[in-house]
Order: structure tokens, then sequence, then C-alpha cells
């Protein structure tokens, strides 16, 4: 029998993403059979309480999706557990570890990152750290390198490397494991995946909605540790990885680490030209006024909450070729894509002041709002024009035309994924200790570039595409970012 523990099950993250996660592939019959979910957090409450509250949060989910049926939500039920507990206490776990018994446990902490050495060491204490157990740790794990590694040297002495799910959302997404498909399971894409071929690579991660109530995080973190050096250095690495032998977990994990190691290093120096931060002052957001950053917290606050940077990796295959890369919080749309943009032909022979002026190759892989990989290519223009004219087509890689395919299934939460594939150990999608640590030390190299340089960030207003000095990164290079209708 199985169990999975959710440390932190009446938090934000518990009620928002996993629980809901957990009844939809119960409606899909994907639960392992006889699995038992347990609650674990502060509140005292019965086990009864919170079945309630998790009903509350798990229907209006599933009622948005249209997925509700109380079939689904009694097998559920089932399955539902609680238990009021002090993680930081191997006297307290010894109650859960009463609970579970011998079976297979993963235990999810969605709880404070802070928290994370001292609870892994109580579950160690408390025989929940067992061989078969499994621990499950949602980003961000640290806030620079040195705090990383004593939380992860904690964490290793309770459990092996291989019993370690480092959550990063991202790669549950299917867009993004659409993207391995499409570069490794055809052959059409891969000889042109260089510096021979392509210009440039954009990335970009937008979101309409402020910092809101969550600054008390924020604040210590900003855009650059919340979401540059974990979800979009993912998504730069599967763009740019060598092809690994095969889909194990390590196989593709070497070939992501070998990618943080080719990053070339952001020198103080250098900082100035090719990172910038920002913070949104008072503004419009989707049709209403909203404040700024600031006046949200209350007082000053030096944070970013919007940083675009260039990356470079130095290796044979992407030398001389931009990665940019931008997230913010109150831009315009909310809007992840990655955007392959292939060079110009070498030679144009068709009339330039034409209207159908030979434009270069696109390939944009959108993960939100819609998740698809799409393609640009030139064509001519239809009709008996003396001159030929031509057009760009967008063509949809992911769902196809000729109705074939799968139809697109219905939007999961990544989280499903995720689960499923930590209860099975299977972690391919999951981060690895070598990627974390790379990560933090590319990132932290930015964090003191900045903190020496004692700049403020750059003020852009809510409702626009961040300050103007992310549109001179991209545009002093001769390019810039690219737009949803371009
Ligand atoms: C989280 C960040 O990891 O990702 C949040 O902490 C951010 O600040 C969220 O809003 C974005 O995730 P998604 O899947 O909505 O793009």
């Amino acid at each position: 029998m199985a169990a999975l523990i959710l440390f932190g099950g009446g938090g934000d993250l518990a009620m928002r993403m996993l629980l809901p996660s957990l009844y939809f592939l119960e409606h899909d019959g994907l639960l392992p059979e006889g699995l038992k979910i347990i609650g674990a957090a502060r509140s005292e409450e019965t086990p009864d309480e919170y079945v309630a509250k998790v009903h509350a949060a798990v229907k209006a989910r599933a009622e948005t999706d249209r997925l509700w049926d109380e079939q689904s939500w009694s097998r559920m039920k089932a399955r539902l557990d609680y238990l009021a507990v002090d993680a930081t206490s191997a006297d307290s776990l010894k109650g859960l570890k009463a609970k579970v018994g011998d079976d297979a446990v993963t235990s999810f902490l969605a709880v404070s990152p802070s928290l994370y050495a001292r609870i892994v060491t109580a579950m160690k204490a408390a025989g929940l750290a067992e061989r078969n157990a499994r621990i499950v740790l949602e980003k961000p794990v640290g806030r620079d390198l040195k705090s990383f590694l004593e939380i992860d040297d904690a964490v290793a002495h309770a459990f092996r490397e291989d019993q370690v799910f480092r959550i990063d959302h991202y790669l549950g997404k299917e867009t993004v494991q659409n993207l391995i498909a499409l570069r490794f399971g055809n052959t059409i894409f891969e000889p042109l995946w260089n510096n021979l071929t392509i210009d440039h690579v954009q990335i970009t991660i937008g979101e309409t909605v402020g910092v809101g109530d969550r600054w008390p995080y924020y604040d210590e973190y900003g855009a650059l540790r919340d979401m540059l050096q974990n979800h979009m250095l993912q998504l730069l690495c599967l763009v740019a990885m060598e092809p690994p032998s095969d889909l194990d977990p390590d196989s593709v994990r070497n070939e992501k680490v070998k990618v943080l190691r080719s990053l070339r290093p952001i020198t103080p120096d250098e900082a100035e030209r090719v990172t910038v931060r920002g913070q949104y002052v008072a503004g419009v957001s989707e049709g209403k006024p909203v404040k700024g950053y600031d006046e949200e917290r209350g007082e000053d606050s030096d944070t970013e909450t919007f940083v675009a940077i260039r990356a470079d990796i130095d290796n044979w295959r992407w030398a001389g070729v931009p990665f940019f890369m931008r997230t913010g919080k109150r831009l315009p749309e909310k809007r992840t894509e990655i955007v392959i943009q292939f060079k110009p032909v070498p030679h144009s022979i068709f009339d330039r002041d034409d209207r159908g002026e030979v434009q270069a190759n696109r390939m944009v892989i959108e993960l939100q709002p819609e998740e698809d990989i799409s393609l640009t290519v030139m064509n001519k223009r239809p009709g008996l024009s003396q001159r030929m004219q031509l057009q760009p087509i967008k063509m949809s890689l992911s769902w196809g035309v000729d109705g074939k395919g799968d139809a697109p299934p219905r939007r999961r939460i990544a989280y499903e994924r995720l689960l499923l594939d930590a209860m099975a150990g299977d972690s391919t999608l999951f981060v690895r200790r070598d990627e974390a640590e790379q990560a933090w030390r590319w990132v932290d190299e930015v964090a003191e570039a900045w903190a020496e340089s004692g700049q403020k960030p750059h003020e852009y207003v809510a409702g626009t595409w961040g300050p103007d000095a992310a549109d001179m990164l991209v545009a002093r290079t001769g390019r810039d970012w690219n737009t949803a209708d371009a």
C-alpha cells in the first residue's frame, strides 16, 4: 500500500493546486489503488473538518473545469485523512508514522522552505525516511547557493538523491514535454537547431497578477529568484541541451546540467549591459487601476518584480546565439512562450519593396494562454499577380490539421503529472541537486552585481511590458521582443 503525506496540507499550494490535481487524477482513475492521502499541518482540526475544507476547494476548481462528480469525490474522500502535527518535531511525527506503518510514503513539503532542513531531520528520526520513502520539495529551495546547500545537505542526510524530487512545476506542463518530443522525435529540426540557422531565442513569462498579499515571501526573493533561477533556466535548458541518449532521469539531467555549466558568467561590469531589473508602479491592469508594488507593501523596497536578461551559452552549438529572457508581474498579458527565431534567407530573390518581403522563420512554443507549437513559414500569396507575392503562414505543429492526432486534451494542472511521477519514482521531470546548484551559482552572480551597483530597479507602469531598458536590451542587438500577433 502507499501513502501521500501533504505537509502544509491546509495551505495555499495544497488547496489551490495539489488537492485539485489529486481530484482530477481520481476522476480519471489514475491514482494508485489503495493510496491514502494524509494532510498534515499545525492547525488543530479533525479529519472531518479537513475533509470539508478540501471538498470546498476541490469542488470550486472542478466545477470551473466542468469535471465535478460526486462518485469521484466520494472515492477521493475515502482516501483522505488529517493529522495535526508539528512537522519539525520527531515526537510529533511519530503519530504520522503510526498512521502509515510500512507503506511506501511520498511526502510533499508544501511549507516554507526555511523549515525544510528541520522537517527532514525530524522525519528521519520518526522513521519517515525509510528506503521506500520519497520526498518532494517545492521551489525555491534556498535563496542563494549557500542557503540551498545548507538545506540540501540536511536533505541528503535523511534521503538518498534518488528519493528526492525537487519540483519545478513548469516541467509538468504539457507543451514543455512536447518540446522534447518535437526536438527528438523528428529528424527535420535537430540539424537546424544551432547557431548556423538560429538567430536568437526568447523566453517570456508574463503575468498580469501583482504580488498582492504574497509580498512577505516575494519581497525576499524577487523575480530573479522566484522565476528565473528555476522556471526560466529550466526552459532554456530544454531548448539548448544536446540530445540525451534516452529519457532516463540521469541522461536528461546530465544534458541539462551541461547547459547550465556553459552559461557565460555575468560579471559586475557586464551586468549593466545584459540585465535589467524593474518594479511596477501604479497603472492599469486588465482594465482596472492597480497600486504600485511599494504601495501594496506599505514601504519602499528594492525588490524587482521584473527581470530581463541576455544569456550566452558558451559551447559549439550556441556560440553567438543570444538567449533573451524576461518575466514580470503586472504585465499586459498572462503569456508564456519560447520563441526560436531563425536567420533570414541569405539572399532574397523577391522584390524588397513588395508587401510580401521574406520574413525569417519563427517557431513559437506557447505554454500559456494556449498550449501550442507553431512555425511561421513563407508562402506564395495565391493569385495571378505578375510579381510573386509572399505571405507568412502560421502552422500548428501540436494538434495538426488532418484531424488524426488526439484531440487537444483538457488543460491539466502541471502538478497532476508531477505527483504521479513522484509517486512512481520517476525523476526525469524533477531537478537534480547539481542542476539547482549550477542555476544558483549563475543567479548569485547577477544578484551580487545588482547589490554592488546599489542601483534601484527601473520603474515600469503596471500593465506595460516592463521598463524601456528591457526593450533596449534587445534593440541594442538589432532585434526586438516578439509580440503575440507577430
Ligand atoms: C510560481 C511563482 O512558481 O510560478 C509565482 O512562485 C508565479 O510567483 C507562478 O506566479 C507562475 O506559474 P504559472 O504556472 O501560472 O505560470
